[in-house]
């Protein structure tokens, strides 16, 4: 089998920047319960005066990732774009990534995981490296959160921010001790659905006439019950992929986590034993990405020097559906 190695990673996240304070005069919030609550002080919103859509900060972020890897657009094999917000339903933002990229032709799909699906597209990447089926794989994540926003919904407008991260994935030299993803855990349970979901819009219920201003169209969250969920189910995934790699969370130079709530990346710390200053947090400064929430943060701790070539990195991740997973990587 071959090794599946991030050879490569980039970021971009919109200008214009939204802050507590903003969000104070919009809902009956305050600084203080977002920053204790969450950990929260500001996130980014990609607004009309930079109307690149989700497919354009996907481009920007896999354009720097490819630079990074030093891997031609051309000898991109395959083009997985994790998003619960594409910029049409069909086609996929996949295609429109090639398109702005002037990628060849590839296999272009994108993957609907919520907050997991970096993770989720970083396993089907290494799946299909270590086969041998593809050479070159780009994964990105990438998510306009608040185009799905209800900012009537303190409980859910404090949260979200928009960004999309990416990786290229490629295959390196085979054996123990060298630079590949190590191991991935993939799983979900659909009776948790009603939990984080967008109840119209899809082809089940589409937008009417009636519907179309409901708050039915935006994300709803039961966030206290989901909060109890990701910190059980991240560890436990956490903890599985490191026994799977054979690891100790002692051989751990970094964990990457989803950031949701600075609340869940304390508790996943405590429980592998794993100090804060081996947790890289951004969540202050971008609030919930989603989907990007992992590659951006990745991308950042490598390009601030916090981890390099040989680091091990745990990352994982917790999202709608609910789905969740964690992949175990050296670089
Ligand atoms: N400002 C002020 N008060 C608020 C706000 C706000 N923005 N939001 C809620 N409150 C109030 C509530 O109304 C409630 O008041 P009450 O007690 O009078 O009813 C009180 O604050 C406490 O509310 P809780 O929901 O218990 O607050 P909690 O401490 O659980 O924090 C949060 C809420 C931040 C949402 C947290 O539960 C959380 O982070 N959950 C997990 C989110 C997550 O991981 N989601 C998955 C990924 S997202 C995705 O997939 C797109």
């Amino acid at each position: 089998m071959y090794n599946a190695v991030i050879k490569g990673t980039g970021h971009f996240t919109p200008e214009h920047v939204l802050t507590n304070a903003d969000l104070e005069k919009i809902v009956d919030t305050s600084d203080e319960w977002i920053v204790t609550r969450t950990g929260i002080h500001e996130r980014r919103v990609l607004n009309g005066s930079e109307n690149i859509g989700g497919s354009g900060m996907a481009s920007r972020a896999a354009a720097s990732a490819l630079e990074d890897a030093g891997v031609d657009p051309k000898d991109i094999d395959a083009i997985i774009v994790a998003t619960v917000t594409p910029d049409f339903r069909l086609p996929s933002t996949a295609t429109l990534v090639q398109q702005n990229l002037g990628i060849g032709r590839a296999a272009l799909m994108d993957i609907v995981a919520a907050c997991a699906g970096f993770i989720y597209g970083l396993s089907i990447a290494r799946a299909f490296i270590m086969t041998g089926t593809y050479k070159n794989v780009l994964v990105t994540g990438v998510e306009h959160l608040t185009s799905i926003t209800n900012y009537e919904d303190r409980n859910t407008c404090v949260l979200f921010g928009d960004g999309a991260g990416s990786a290229v994935v490629s295959r390196g030299p085979k054996g123990n001790g060298n630079a590949g993803i190590l191991s991935t855990f993939l799983s979900g349970d659909g009776q948790y659905k009603d939990l984080l979901h967008i109840p119209l819009g899809g082809s089940r219920f589409p937008l009417t006439k009636e519907t179309v201003n409901s708050p039915g169209r935006h994300i709803y969250m039961d966030g206290r019950e989901i909060f109890k969920l990701a910190v059980k189910e991240m560890g436990d995934a956490a903890e599985r992929v490191l026994a799977d790699a054979g690891m100790e969370a002692s051989d751990v130079d970094m964990v990457i986590p989803h950031q949701a709530n600075n609340r869940i990346i304390q508790a996943l710390g405590k429980r592998l034993k794993i100090g804060p200053e081996r947790v890289y947090t951004n969540i202050g400064l971008y609030g919930n990405t989603s989907s990007a929430s992992v590659p951006i943060a990745l991308d950042e701790a490598r390009r601030n020097g916090l981890i390099g070539s040989g680091s091990v990195v745990l990352s994982v991740a917790f999202g709608g559906g609910l789905v969740w997973g964690a992949a175990l990587y050296r670089l």
